[in-house]
């Protein structure tokens, strides 16, 4: 088994006694990192560094990481594929937490029901419904983010979400306790649901539609391509904007004709006006900024308050 790894340079301050003791108490095979970079981990590359990180290589590890967190005061942020997140670029002052693969990231598939850890990618998730003859879980294809990530912002795409194919989750509250729910007992909505805000999502069980491998192939290669049509390959942290109730955020920017303008790095893409793209070596003040001058555009043209999608964590 790999040994526990703590890397402690430069040394904790008092602030951080919550790392002696999680050094002492975790197994082998857990990570643990003070000043990990963050930025190498998210899809938009801004922001600072975790003061505390770590990548739990159980469940019981996991749990000891919410208890030390809770009995210390440390605040805790759980990062998934880090594909919808804008980090400040002073980083997250507490302990950042990442599942990482093996045990948290398996897909197995029963009769209808695909089984997902938490960590699992998206894109696999399609990809392993496809190849069982599995139909409704196209969308994933295309969405750069963990099954866990996906259960906290209902992702979505190609008029798809996540809830829909949705049968039962399992997660741990922050008492470190483990419970199981059906869809049905899980309030969510568009990009959102606020038990995954404070509870960690561990497992997912979605129910897909037996049809031809073929035809779902078919249909996930037509999403592939409508994206690469209409979404940017720059690194970016998807759509910034919900969509408000009747329009589409990227069509109001687009009519604004902000597509292109600047913050130093930060762009809103040519491609598609409700992403903003880093250029190279864009800071996250600099997306905020952009972002804060489109909603202000927006809302001097059209009196709309477009409300940000992207979670922004973290201190400047
Ligand atoms: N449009 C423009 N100009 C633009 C962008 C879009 O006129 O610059 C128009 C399009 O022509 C279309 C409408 O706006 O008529 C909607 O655009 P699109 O089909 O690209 O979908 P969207 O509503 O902008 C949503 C999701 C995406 C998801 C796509 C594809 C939201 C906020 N966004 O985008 O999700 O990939 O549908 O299904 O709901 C994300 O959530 O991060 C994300 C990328």
């Amino acid at each position: 088994m790999t040994p526990l790894t703590v890397i402690t340079d430069p040394p904790p301050t008092a602030a951080d006694a919550g790392v002696a003791e999680l050094a002492a108490r975790l197994t082998p095979g857990t990570f643990l990192r003070v000043n990990e970079p963050l930025a190498p981990k998210t899809t938009l590359r801004v922001g600072g560094p975790a003061r505390i990180y770590v990548e739990p290589g159980t469940e019981a590890d996991l749990a000891i990481v919410r208890r030390v967190c809770a009995g210390h005061g440390l605040p805790f942020f759980l990062l998934g594929r880090g594909s919808n997140l804008l980090i400040r670029d002073g980083g997250i002052p507490g302990v950042v937490v990442r599942l990482p693969g093996g045990a948290f990231s398996a897909i197995r598939v029963e009769g209808n029901r695909i089984h997902c850890g938490a960590g699992a990618r998206l894109r696999e998730v399609a990809n392993e419904a496809r190849r069982n003859g599995l139909a409704g879980l196209e969308f994933m294809e295309g969405i750069p983010g963990s099954v866990g990530g996906a259960l906290r912002m209902n992702a979505g795409a190609m008029n798809s979400q996540t809830f829909t194919v949705l049968e039962s989750v399992r997660f741990m509250d922050p008492a470190g306790e483990v419970s199981e729910r059906p869809v049905a007992e899980v309030p969510a909505r568009y990009r959102e649901c606020a038990l995954f805000r404070d509870h960690i999502a561990l497992a997912a069980v979605f129910t897909g539609r037996p049809d031809l491998e073929a035809a779902v192939k078919a249909r996930m290669e037509a999403y592939g391509r409508k994206r690469w049509e209409s979404q940017p390959p720059q690194a970016s942290a998807g759509c910034v904007f919900k969509n408000p109730s009747h329009s589409a955020a990227g069509r109001l920017i687009d009519q604004l004709g902000l597509k292109g303008t600047r913050v130093g790095a930060a762009m809103v893409s040519g491609v598609h006006g409700n992403f903003i793209v880093n250029t190279g070596g864009a800071s996250a003040r600099e997306v905020l900024e952009l972002i804060e001058l489109v909603r202000a555009r927006v809302r001097a043209s059209s009196q709309i308050e477009l409300e940000v999608e992207v979670q922004i964590v973290g201190v400047d």
